[in-house]
């Protein structure tokens, strides 16, 4: 069965899969205004970190023609364009293409949907890029053999368009016939791991374990991983790693029992100007995502979407142009 596009630009307006129906229905929502773009932001219905990116460049597109439509001024565009930007905080893609794509639009409509279009034909090919260049470092840092490989979030198609980063060279060293299977946390408390990248592996046909996101650790240390492989939603300049909550515990049991932990990202998910971790913003979403069904009525959470790695943790990063050594592997410059 063919699949509905991830995200596109059709006759003017967004089209997108809706990632919280996934994987009980394939839904995809039609965006038409800035309004609807930030809710589906917010609530989740389009995410990753690439995607994200692809996301706000469109949103700019789109914000262009609701103006025309609606007699914006400048001062009302630039409101609508910063409202996009704002709608997650930590991946750093959305406000770095919203931006890219933003500084085109006093040469007009036709400049700004090209330059949209540019990003996701980009973010798809550096994915393709990622994924080889992140497979060859398994192959060389974990020897012989077929990997298990641990991974945390969806980083797939999904998240990235194309084949994805951190799946998309777990993809690789499967299409390497280098791969045994993959443990999959569920990724709480939305479930990314067990919804989506289930979901994907399936489609793709790769053997795959589902993990309680409170057991990643402990099955490392029992040697049930050969190699740790995430995503980020931003690396800072001295390559500290923001990514899904859960992601921290990982690096440190990699560590602990001496395998690789990659990190597969973008070139667009360097953010230089951020020193280190402690200067990425970490986005806290609602209490109820934590709470509902189980907790008693009234119960507070502390709902860090995000969590910080240290880059002494990391092994390496991969993107699409280098393979740059985490303070495990040597100095990240
Ligand atoms: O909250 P999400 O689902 O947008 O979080 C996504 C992640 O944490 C991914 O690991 C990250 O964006 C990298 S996607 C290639």
């Amino acid at each position: 069965m063919s699949q509905p596009d991830v995200l596109a630009w059709r006759d003017g307006q967004i089209t997108a899969l809706d990632q919280t129906a996934l994987p009980r229905r394939i839904r995809t929502l039609r965006i038409t205004t800035v309004d609807q773009l930030v809710q589906a932001i917010t609530t989740l219905a389009v995410r990753g970190a690439p995607v994200l990116g692809a996301a706000g460049a469109l949103g700019v597109a789109l914000a262009v023609r609701q103006g025309r439509a609606e007699g914006w001024d400048d001062a009302r565009l630039a409101k609508e364009v910063s409202r996009i930007a704002d709608a997650r905080p930590t991946a750093v893609n959305l406000r770095r293409e919203v931006s890219v794509v933003a500084a085109r639009i006093p040469e007009g409509a036709a400049a700004v949907e090209a330059a949209a279009l540019a990003v996701l034909d980009l973010a798809a090919e550096a994915s393709r890029r990622i994924s080889k260049r992140g497979a060859a470092y398994l192959a060389q840092a974990c020897g012989g053999g077929r990997l298990r490989i641990h991974t945390h979030c969806n980083t797939g198609s999904l998240a990235c368009l194309g084949w994805g980063t951190a799946l998309g060279v777990i993809r690789a060293v499967h299409e390497a016939g280098a791969l045994s299977h993959v443990i999959v946390d569920e990724t709480r408390p939305l479930l990314q791991g067990a919804r989506l990248t289930c979901w994907e592996l399936g489609q793709l046909g790769i053997e795959h374990r589902l993990a309680c996101d409170g057991a990643g650790p402990f099955l490392i240390s029992r040697g049930l991983a050969d190699a740790v492989v995430v995503g980020a939603d931003r690396v800072a300049a001295n390559g500290d790693v923001a990514n899904k909550v859960g992601t921290y515990g990982l690096a440190l049991a990699a560590s602990r029992a001496g395998i690789p932990f990659l990190v597969a990202v973008p070139e667009s998910t360097i953010d230089e100007a951020a020193p280190d971790g402690r200067s990425i913003p970490l986005e806290q979403r609602p209490d109820e995502e934590v709470t509902v069904p189980a907790a008693p009525p009234g119960t507070k959470a502390l709902n860090f979407a995000f969590d910080i790695t240290p880059a002494e943790l990391v092994s390496a990063v991969v993107t699409e142009e280098r393979l740059i050594p985490g303070g495990r592997g040597g100095s990240f410059s």
